[in-house]
């Protein structure tokens, strides 16, 4: 692949499915064959034990090399699934965004130190916490594509055009590159009426190439973290494996954004 690709799945939002969109894509990206780097920014560190990598054996985490206190090859840690690594979170991440929450300056920090690592991967995924301050404001400075997870009903539309106004400003602001590349549909209710009519108002005022194919809800998915599985070692045969594998197929086959 000659174009490192550069993901934040993002929502102020919590619970909408942010962590589990960005574990899962950034498995089944590995799996198609791609190196992947997995950052994650939320002091929840859900994704980070998502991947059964556990809080007391960490050297280091994303804040050590947002402060350039740590080479992040020093920090990143091998999963179990191949060629999927992660640089891990940790609740110091909440200090460090309490502490730098004014600075307009940190907020290009993780770029500057993550610039190196993610051209030797072929994709780096951030998964973000449920703010739109500082973590979340840094992967969006280092990133290239947003995508935004929301929940398949009409009452998320409002979070999402928020999510969306806060990537313009921050394109226009600090990084010319950034884009709002899709919007996941998830917990999607297949059969349910207003979620079929939620897809066709979302196509209607986003354009129909950037609403990706939905997750459904599906128990698997609310699974396999706590066997700090992906879904596809917990259950290949499941919707939810079936679903993540098409739409990483789907951002795949989109490439990467155009050269401005
Ligand atoms: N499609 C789905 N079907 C069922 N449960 C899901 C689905 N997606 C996520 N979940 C579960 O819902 C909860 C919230 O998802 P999560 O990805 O942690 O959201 P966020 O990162 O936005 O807070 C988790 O327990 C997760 O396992
Ligand atoms: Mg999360």
């Amino acid at each position: 692949m000659s174009v490192p690709r550069r993901l934040v799945f993002t929502n102020r939002k919590g619970g909408v499915g942010k962590t589990t969109t960005s574990v899962n894509i950034a498995a089944a990206l590995a799996h198609m064959g791609f190196s992947v780097l997995l950052v994650d920014t939320d002091p929840q560190a859900h994704a980070t034990m998502s991947l059964g990598i556990s809080q007391s054996d960490l050297s280091g985490d994303v804040s050590d090399v947002a402060q350039g206190r740590m080479h992040a090859a020093d920090v990143l840690r091998r999963t179990y699934v191949p060629r999927l690594k992660v640089l891990p979170s940790s609740r110091r991440l909440s200090d460090f965004e309490r502490r730098y929450a004014n600075s307009l300056e940190a907020r290009f920090w993780l770029r500057k130190q993550l610039e190196a690592e993610m051209d030797r991967h072929d994709y780096t995924v951030f998964d973000t916490p449920p703010t739109t301050q500082l973590l979340t404001l840094g992967a969006l400075v280092a990133g290239a594509e947003a995508y935004v997870p929301m929940q398949a009903h009409f009452l998320a539309m409002e979070g999402m055009i928020e999510i969306i106004e806060l990537v313009e400003q921050t394109r226009r602001h600090y990084n010319p590159i950034l884009s709002v590349r899709g919007i996941i549909p998830t917990f999607y209710d297949q059969g349910a009426a207003f979620s079929e009519q939620m897809m066709s108002e979302l196509r209607d005022r986003l354009g129909a190439d950037v609403v990706l194919p939905p997750i459904r809800q599906n128990r698997a998915l609310a699974e396999a973290p706590g066997s700090g599985h992906t879904i596809f070692q917990h259950n290949l045969r499941s919707d939810g494996a079936l679903d993540y594998y098409r739409v990483a197929v789907r951002i795949r086959d989109m490439g990467p954004p155009a050269a401005e």
